[in-house]
């Protein structure tokens, strides 16, 4: 396909290689995107009178149709190609003529590219948080669950004081919850407007930046054209640092999980069909699983360093660097939303174990409270704490549900106090399920159906 900045010159080889990279491979998947976007943009030029409606109307048809062959993953794109931008002007220039070569009025790949990673990434973020919110919910049911299961709780991961299963369940839902309020206010940002904005500096044209918006369900337009190309690249690594967060989360969850369910401790099972076997010793069973999730944590806090090193030095208006930054948000789009998949099959079937949880309470787990009898007493806290210390040993150990049942203050295990992560939760859902509302409009008045601009899950690039 000729380049679209061809004029009567060839590339050397080597070097179109190397410029190109990886970025028509990756194009497969924002095909779709850039192809929606571009209905909206075809449509804005018609109603301006940039475009006959006659061009405007074929160019929508060609469009729509080329938007659900890049959705089935069926666009090809060679690395002659460079990009889906160009491939979609060719498309439509082979379809259409004239009026092909008329629909990159007004606009630039700079701008078009931004816009297409924006919807792209709008419906990975919708998806996440969608999953992020049902683990949540999953955690803080089986809180419920196991809000009298009581277990040692740790620190320096030694013997501490009391606890139970369902403090700890309730702790990753709240501390989720924080990775997706971070998350909502990203995918914010990232749900404004770059078209209009062109090579980095606008058009003079009579563009109507916000009617493309509302097309594309966009809460606006980025208003500074200059500042949208400021944020390629700066947006992306803030988005894959938020997603870093909730690696981390999962991470720091199967951490625990792979603690809790050694045998020498065994307050946790995973029923067999989530772990795998050792090729040379029979007994294994492996939680292989909760390994990589944490080593996922670290990949993808490493493609956000990535797209932060990337802009870091980077001068104003657009410069090709960006182009490397397509990659590491992909990548950790594709893996938070596989990994938040894998966490639920977890937090949903794993056993817990809860007469060793029981057992495992000792004299030392009491220490604390034993100190608290006293000061109950009267005894002053310094008294009692050196009083404890030498005589915890050789108490009685207390009925644990009626220790669990002195803890009354908001948060603590004998209160878990469920409604107030609940009510996070529900705010969250009501803004994603408007957000949701809106790209679904969007998709479905552009092309005229449901559409997914997300389907390849990464798997597309491998072919
Ligand atoms: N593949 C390019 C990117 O992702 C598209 C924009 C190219 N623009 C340019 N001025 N060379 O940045």
């Amino acid at each position: 396909m000729a380049k679209l900045w061809e004029k009567g010159y060839n590339l050397d080889e080597v070097i179109e290689r190397f410029t190109v990279g990886s970025d028509y491979v990756l194009d497969r998947e924002l095909a779709g995107a850039d192809a929606v976007a571009s209905i909206a943009h075809v449509r804005m030029l018609g109603s301006v009178g940039l475009l006959e409606g006659d061009d405007a109307a074929a160019l929508e048809r060609e469009l729509r149709g080329i938007a659900r062959t890049a959705a089935r993953g069926e666009l090809t794109i060679n690395r002659e190609d460079e990009d889906c931008h160009t491939v979609l002007e060719a498309l439509l220039t082979e379809a259409l003529g004239e009026a092909g070569k008329r629909v990159h009025t007004g606009r630039s790949r700079n701008d078009q590219v931004t816009a297409a990673t924006r919807l792209f990434t709008r419906e990975y973020l919708l998806d996440i948080t969608d999953s992020g919110l049902a683990l949540v919910h999953r955690l803080l049911e089986r809180a419920r669950e196991e809000e009298l299961t009581v277990m040692p709780g740790r620190t320096h991961l030694q013997i501490a004081m009391l606890s139970t299963f369902g403090l700890w369940l309730g702790s990753w839902a709240e501390q989720l919850l924080d990775d997706l309020e971070e998350l909502e206010t990203v995918a914010r940002l990232n749900n404004r407007s770059p078209l209009g904005s062109a090579a980095s500096y606008g058009v003079p044209l009579p563009l109507d930046r916000e009617l493309t918006a509302h097309l594309l369900g966009f809460d606006s337009i980025q208003n500074n054209v200059l500042a949208v190309q400021h944020s390629r690249g700066t947006l992306d690594g803030r988005i894959v640092s938020v997603l870093a967060g909730i690696a981390m989360t999962l991470g720091r969850l199967a951490q625990d999980l792979i603690l809790f369910s050694l045998p020498e401790l065994g307050y946790v099972q995973l029923p067999l069909e989530l772990c795998s076997g050792s090729s040379i010793m029979p007994q294994k069973r492996n939680p292989d699983v909760l390994e990589l999730l944490r080593s996922r944590a670290s990949l993808v806090e490493g493609w956000a360093m990535q797209c932060r090193g990337i802009v870091r030095d980077l001068p104003s208006g657009y410069n090709r660097d960006l182009q490397d930054t397509k990659e590491p948000l992909f990548r950790a789009l594709h893996a938070v939303r596989e990994e938040l998949a894998v966490a639920l099959i977890l937090v949903d079937r794993l056993e817990p174990q809860r007469e060793a949880m029981r057992s495992a309470l000792n004299a030392e787990v009491f220490a604390t409270d034993y100190a608290y009898d006293l000061v109950r007493q009267g005894v002053p806290f310094r008294e009692a704490y050196l009083r404890a210390a030498r005589e915890y040993g050789d108490r009685p150990l207390p009925d644990a549900t009626e220790a669990l049942r002195a803890r009354t203050a908001t948060g603590t295990p004998g209160n878990l106090n469920l409604g107030e992560p609940r009510g996070r939760a529900e705010a969250l859902r009501k803004i994603s399920r408007r957000r949701r509302r809106e790209h679904r409009r969007a998709l479905r008045d552009l092309v005229g159906g449901d559409l997914s601009l997300t389907s390849g899950d990464g798997e597309r690039r491998n072919r």
